[in-house]
């Protein structure tokens, strides 16, 4: 059996455009505008040579392939190892990398503890972090956005949201760089955030422990129901873990890629404070124009076809949320930041039965960090170049230098 990155290669099937790019390299990673356009102009599906794999970007066909999910199971995992012929970094996450009826159980309990009333009762928290960053940095006034402001949000909020009693900001970030770049190739990127595995996932998995939460936390929540018999301990467990993998990186991101579209596009900041009712439109823009998860893979769990193309059983396919988010047979105009878009349908909390099951705790931090900038900042400038940090499965920011300026 011929195995590339942990997957089953598949030959070139004939008829689907073949094409030598590595879409894992960096240079692609830190500037993948070019590779998302001619992945979705070359075909609906396309044959990557390099890691015999089938690739899709286009926006209704990346939906179809998500959506499907009878026939491209996330159970083989997410990225391009097939946990079926190979062992997994981790035991697998019980909600992302499973498919119905485990999924269902998983899900049921997961989207109860991350509801929307759930995350209405974290505003409350998310807003005073969010003010009290704000007033400090203004007070600093020019600042490493990142470091500062992006990673620093999530890894106090969010710790505190789940009952976390002990946190470690930086190895949160970088367990989140972790699971992320493992959905790629056994690249340098991997092995990299690999090298900080002995000594943070051990603090992980004890962090996940019940007697390590706070009884009234999201972390609680999940092991309450436990108590009463809808999953076992262990399960709860792994499901606090999915918190501890799921909600920190991507939200990280999510802020720093806010800072970087809204320091980019000064008349979209001056017409978001002109009217903050725009403040979620402008978070599901800034979803869309820089989707924070730009890839994620399905596995055909059995012999199916994607726009009429044949595609064998065990095949990976590599699905490019963030090519189906600026493709413009959807959206027009996608190279546009736009505030106002409205951007409905957008696939970069994914879609189908794994759609985020923590949007509503995304929205919520990211409404707070927006809605005291426009109650607080008169103008964010960028001081310096931005700087993107390459990641095998995230499109986050390595530095971004800034100057608040108070009202
Ligand atoms: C801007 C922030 C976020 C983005 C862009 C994002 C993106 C995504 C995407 C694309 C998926 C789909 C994965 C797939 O279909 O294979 C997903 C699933 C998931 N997300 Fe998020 N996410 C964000 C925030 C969060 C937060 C804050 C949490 C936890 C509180 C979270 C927990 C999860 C979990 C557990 C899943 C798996 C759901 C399932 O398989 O049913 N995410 N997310």
């Amino acid at each position: 059996m011929n195995l590339i990155a942990g997957h089953r290669a598949l030959e070139a099937p004939v008829g689907v455009p073949v094409w030598d790019i590595d879409p894992y390299d960096p240079d692609v990673l830190v500037d993948p505008m070019p590779y998302y356009r001619q992945l979705r102009e070359r075909g609906e599906v396309v044959f990557l040579r390099r890691y015999g794999v089938l690739a899709v970007g286009r926006y209704d066909t990346t939906k179809a392939v998500f959506t499907d999910y009878e026939n491209f199971v996330s159970s083989r995992g997410v990225g391009l190892e097939d946990f079926a012929v190979t062992e997994p970094w981790r035991p697998p996450s019980i909600i992302l990398e499973t498919d119905p009826p485990d999924h269902t159980k998983a899900r049921r309990v997961m989207a109860r503890a991350l509801s929307p009333k759930v995350a209405k009762e974290c505003a409350r928290l998310f807003e005073e972090e969010a003010d009290a960053l704000v007033d400090a940095l203004l007070e600093k006034g020019t600042f490493e956005a990142v470091t500062e402001f992006a990673e620093i949000y999530p890894t106090t909020v969010f710790p505190k949201a789940v009952g976390m009693t002990e946190v470690h900001q930086r190895y949160l970030v970088d367990y989140g760089a972790m699971v992320f770049n493992a959905i790629g190739p056994d690249n340098a990127l991997r092995r990299a955030a690999m090298a900080h595995a002995p000594e943070i996932v051990p603090w992980i998995m004890a962090s996940c422990a019940r007697d390590r939460l706070t009884k009234d936390g999201l972390g609680a929540m999940i092991y309450d129901t436990a108590d009463t018999g809808e999953i076992t301990l262990d399960e709860a467990g792994m499901l606090v873990r999915s918190f501890l993998s799921a909600g920190v990186d991507t939200t990280v991101t999510g802020i720093g890629n806010a800072l970087w579209c809204l320091s980019q596009n000064p008349e979209q900041w001056e017409l978001l404070k002109s009217d903050p009712s725009l403040i979620r439109p402008a978070f599901e823009e800034v979803l869309r124009f820089t989707s924070p998860v730009h890839t994620f893979c399905r596995t055909a769990g059995r012999p199916t076809q994607i726009s009429g193309v044949p595609v064998e059983e065990g095949t990976k396919v590599v699905c490019v949320l963030g090519a189906a988010n600026h493709d413009p047979d959807k959206w027009g105009d996608p190279e546009n930041f736009r505030v106002d878009r409205r951007p409905v349908g957008h696939v970069a909390f994914g879609v189908g039965i794994h759609g985020c099951v923590g949007q509503n705790i995304a929205r919520a931090e990211l409404q707070a960090v927006l809605s005291a900038m426009v109650r607080k900042v008169d103008r964010i400038e960028a001081i310096g170049e931005p700087v993107w940090r390459p990641n095998n499965a995230i499109r986050a920011l390595d530095k971004l230098p800034i100057r608040l300026t108070p009202q």
